[in-house]
């Protein structure tokens, strides 16, 4: 009798237990970048929003430099929920079979930030998102890093300069067509492996925001920035589907506002970010920076434009389309 009151008394306490007494739901966000970047700070900002908007029923934990999955791993490890969320690249969408995505990779396709979040933030990024639902995807934001430079421990101006250099992209074909473009030779690789084939000679060279060169020290090994401007390199923030659709409602709905703030704060930062990066590679003195004349920027677009028409088949005619009206963009 007594043990049985006190087994009612046990039952009792466990149902009154307050929320914080309870296990929090855990979130796995992987990355593959420093946490010194857009991204990495953004992350870290949306898990505390959504942290203390859930009162601790909800813990997120960010792994940042590939720590938990690299490049090529993340994706499939998000499908079979070892991982809940993740921000890939724009240009990594391929492999995964959404190869519409690569439509961000064009050259030259945006001018500027305002013209980028015109399609991020319209009906285009939300016609792309759809398209992750069939693979167990949903997409929650695009958080913006920058416009890319070029790297290489060759002086690299004009297109003739990039004539057989091995050249690290990542795994989208149209920024391998990019590369051949120029007379490169891509050669697509995982973010975390790029410091050491650059610094072992694997490859030769790569392209990057700032952000990304600077906080991966590759000013140590690459003697010599373009300032191309040729092509954007942003992130979707993704969730497996099934995870996401299964949180109680009110948390779901806490964490899209924590998403909605991080976001912005994301964009808000990501110019500087970069301008600092730049200004910080420059300071080490160890990174020639290269500023383009008008004449090799635009025998630079002469070379690369072709990649657009190139690719039609693979991004699509129409998101091009839809791309282009957004944006004004005349090939
Ligand atoms: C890269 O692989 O170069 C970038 O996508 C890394 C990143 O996530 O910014």
């Amino acid at each position: 009798m007594r043990f049985a009151n006190l087994a009612i008394a046990a039952l009792t306490l466990a149902f009154a237990l307050p929320a914080y007494a309870q296990q929090p739901t855990i979130i796995k966000f992987s990355h593959v970048v420093a946490l010194d970047t857009p991204k990495g700070k953004a992350a870290e900002y949306f898990k505390k929003l959504a942290e203390e908007r859930t009162k601790g029923r909800v813990k997120v934990e960010v792994y940042p430099n590939s720590q938990l999955f690299k490049d090529g791993e993340e994706m499939e490890a998000l499908q079979l929920g070892s991982v809940h969320m993740l921000a890939p690249s724009l240009a990594k969408f391929g492999p995964l079979g959404v190869r519409e995505f690569e439509v961000f990779d064009l050259p030259y396709i945006f001018d500027d930030y305002n013209e980028l979040h015109k399609v991020t933030q319209g009906p285009v990024g939300a016609a792309l998102f759809k398209k992750l639902e069939s693979k167990g995807i949903v997409g929650l934001a695009y958080w913006d890093n920058g416009f890319k430079v070029m790297s290489a421990n060759k002086s690299i101006r004009v297109p003739a300069d990039y004539k057989g250099l091995k050249m690290r992209i990542q795994s989208s074909k149209v920024l391998g067509d990019e590369i051949k473009a120029l007379g490169g030779i891509p050669q697509v690789m995982s973010f975390s492996e790029v410091y050491q084939s650059l610094q072992t000679g694997v490859v030769d060279g790569t392209e990057n925001p700032p952000s990304n060169f600077y906080t991966q020290k590759m000013q140590e090994v690459q003697k010599y920035l373009a300032l191309t401007d040729h092509g954007y390199l942003g992130y979707a923030v993704i969730a497996n589907k099934k995870f996401w659709d299964g949180l109680p409602a009110d948390i779901r709905t806490a964490l899209e506002g924590a998403m909605k703030d991080a976001t912005k704060f994301a964009n808000d930062i990501a110019k500087k970010e970069n301008d600092d990066a730049l200004e910080a590679v420059r300071k080490t003195g160890k990174t020639q920076i290269l500023t383009l004349t008008a004449d090799e920027k635009a025998a630079m677009k002469k070379a690369l434009i072709v990649v657009h028409k190139d690719n039609e088949g693979r991004v699509g005619k129409d998101t091009i389309a839809d791309v282009y009206k957004e944006t004004g963009f005349k090939p």
